[in-house]
């Protein structure tokens, strides 16, 4: 005789598409029953696109049918279809945040972090924007902003005050630790502490919510993705490792929890010599475009490889805000105007350029 309890263990193995994470650890395994007339699993799915829906629903089956005679039924609870753009609120379910974009990667040391600080100071330019360094396994916010000192206020009511910088609010989980604290995070934990950062940080009115998202496609995504509707999602990479499968899994994930991919980033495309300003083109260019236009999603725009960049970073003082006339900084606002086009030809539900 079959357990829930051991059908629970059988769904362990399906993976949500796209992601690494499987589905009972992230809560969307609501309910498992047995009766006479078979096994019935409630899933809930709020964010899902109808191709994981699907392939969760075809996952799920096949699973439960290896592990049981007994016929299956699943049932999946779908969110209510998201609200057209009207008042703020509305779309991203945080009170006072307009849209949510975040900033992703197959993998780690392609520039990030770096294109989600410059990218959300070039916005704040124009806009109220605030930066959330998901990255909770290696915040670099703290340090790129200069705010490695700093600590948030935590009020009473438990209510977190982001650090005002530059123009933005940020928050990062470096303010709580310290950046250079190994922090051993366990999936749950990383769960519990990017929801608290959706939902108790005091944001105020934004029309820009940046996530700096860890590489890969573990907890933080699918947490993130569960948690608002994202108005997009932008993909770093780099030409060297013109990482066709990780830009691959990018796209995927986005298009799996329902979310629009504004585009894809090429970072340290060439190389600019800061004495002659000559340009190299060391690794070969124009892969990340070719790219965009092989998954037919657009091309935001490419960030040469300066040490200037690097140094800016280091220094705490982000390149737009230290040297906006700096042809880097150029870079950065270029792409920053092509991610607003992006969210308002979205909006307006004009098919993309890409
Ligand atoms: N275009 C660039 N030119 C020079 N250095 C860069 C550039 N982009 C990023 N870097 C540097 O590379 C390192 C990794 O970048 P980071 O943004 O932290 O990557 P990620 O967030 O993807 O791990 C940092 O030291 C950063 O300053
Ligand atoms: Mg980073």
């Amino acid at each position: 005789m079959t357990t829930p309890h051991e059908l629970l263990e059988v769904l362990k193995q399906v993976k949500y598409p796209g992601f690494s994470r499987d589905i009972v650890s992230f809560g969307i395994v609501r309910d498992i029953q047995i009766g006479s007339h078979g096994v019935t699993v409630d899933l809930a799915m709020p964010t899902a696109s109808d191709d994981a829906v699907t392939q969760i629903r075809r996952d799920v089956e096949a699973a439960i049918a290896g592990a049981t005679d007994l016929p299956v039924e699943v049932s999946i609870e779908r969110a209510p279809p998201r609200p057209a753009p009207g008042p703020r609120t509305a779309r991203t379910g945080i009170p006072g945040v307009r849209s949510v974009v975040a900033i992703a990667s197959g993998k780690g040391g392609v520039g990030k972090s770096t294109v989600a600080v410059n990218v959300a100071c070039a916005l704040a330019q124009r806009h109220a924007v605030g930066l959330l360094d998901a990255d909770v396994y290696g915040p670099s916010v703290p340090m790129m902003l200069g705010l490695d000192e700093e600590r948030p206020q935590v009020r009473p009511d438990r209510r977190i005050v982001p650090i005002e910088k530059f123009g933005l609010r940020a928050i990062s989980m470096g303010m709580f630790v310290g950046e250079r604290t190994p922090v051993i995070w366990r999936g749950p934990m990383v769960t519990k502490l990017i929801t608290e950062f959706f939902r108790n940080v005091e944001w105020g009115e934004l029309e820009y919510l940046i996530l700096d998202l860890p590489p890969g496609t573990g907890d933080a995504q699918l947490t993130v993705a569960q948690q608002v509707p994202l108005a997009g999602g932008v993909i770093v990479t780099t030409p060297q490792d013109v990482a066709l499968l990780d830009v691959k899994r990018g796209i995927t994930m986005f298009q799996q929890v329902n979310a629009t991919v504004l585009g894809v980033v090429e970072n340290m495309s060439f190389h600019i010599c800061s004495g002659c300003g000559a340009r190299a083109e060391i690794f070969g260019h124009g892969g990340g475009e070719q790219m965009a236009r092989q998954f037919g999603v657009p091309f935001l725009g490419a960030i040469p490889l300066v040490r200037d960049i690097r140094a800016a970073g280091d220094r705490g003082v982000p390149i737009v805000v230290a040297d906006p006339q700096h042809p880097q900084s150029r870079a950065f606002i270029e792409i920053a105007g092509a991610v607003e086009t992006q969210l308002e030809e979205r909006a307006a539900g004009m098919p993309s350029g890409g």
